[in-house]
């Protein structure tokens, strides 16, 4: 056991978002996901293609409050569950959690997990495309309505999640960001399907998810792995940040349930179906 890491294996994984059987290549791929989850196949789905030359600028887009953000948590995993690494945080009960909310709405949102897409090139890993341009990896952090006891019963409800995307460049140096500095290390010990690690060194959200400040796209979609349930919105930053071709090899070394490389774990791009992309930058 290293001195900075706890490695164990999960046995009986808490399921977080569904783990049902999908997978991203065959019978249970993306295609034939709606037969074996119906609310894949409704109209509002993501991921989508985005672009911001058609984004409706809205002065009235909502702006977003975020409170909390710098708490430590308590404790703190990084996990491979088949499909993809997920962040996952606690925080001591009763203590004030990470909290999100839009103007104007009572409705308030938690943190749920931080999960990865990525693919094998440094242009195949985002779900959502911008301007045309798909990149090395999209980090998502879902959050849930406060209203729902956890993200499990809160992914089951329509609405009950908000998706927040993040586009990562591959690039060939060392990224010395906090988010690859937390991520290194624990990716090498969770390469088998069912592994996780807890994270000696816990990292406040603020210093692993990006504010927004540069702008945003929002539009109403849908998880992007089954049960697909539609979010309250998915909102995506419009900075493309920067990821080390060596963080993108680790994501590549884990493996799913067959024990195969994940190597493409992305939805296909879903029709738009009329729905309108706001272009938003209001944040505090
Ligand atoms: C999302 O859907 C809701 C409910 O139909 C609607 O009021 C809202 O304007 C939509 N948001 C966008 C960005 O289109």
């Amino acid at each position: 056991m290293s001195a900075a890491l706890l490695v164990f294996s999960m046995m009986a994984v808490t399921s977080c978002l569904a783990q049902e059987d999908f997978s991203y290549d065959g019978e249970n791929g993306p295609y034939n996901w709606a037969k074996l989850f119906p609310t894949c196949g409704t109209r509002q789905q993501s991921p989508v293609a985005l672009d911001t030359s058609e984004a409706v600028p809205e002065k009235t887009a909502p702006r977003l409050h975020w409170k909390f953000w710098s708490r430590r948590p308590t404790w703190q995993q990084l996990h491979n569950n088949g499909h993809t690494a997920m962040l996952h945080s606690k925080w001591r009960e009763g203590e004030d959690q990470p909290l999100l909310w839009f103007t104007g709405e009572k409705e308030r949102y938690t943190f749920g997990v931080v999960l990865f897409h990525w693919g094998d090139r440094y242009n195949s890993g985002t779900e959502h495309t911008l301007n045309g341009i798909r990149y090395a990896m999209e980090m998502q952090v879902v959050m849930y309505n406060t209203k729902y006891d956890d993200l499990e019963s809160a992914t089951k409800q329509p609405g009950g999640t908000l998706l927040m995307a993040y586009l990562f460049q591959e690039d060939e140096s060392y990224q010395a960001t906090a988010l690859e500095r937390a991520l290194s290390r624990p990716l090498n010990f969770i390469r088998g399907a069912g592994t996780g690690v807890r994270l000696r060194r816990r990292w406040p959200l603020a210093a692993l998810v990006p504010r927004l400040s540069a702008g945003y796209l929002l539009y109403n979609g849908s998880l992007t792995v089954p049960p697909c349930t539609p979010v309250r919105a998915v909102l995506v930053d419009l900075l493309v940040h920067d990821v080390s071709d060596e963080q993108m090899e680790s994501f590549r070394k884990l493996r799913n349930e067959q024990g195969e490389y994940i190597t493409h774990n992305i939805r296909p791009l879903q029709a738009l179906n009329g729905r309108k992309v706001v272009i938003g930058g209001y944040v505090n």
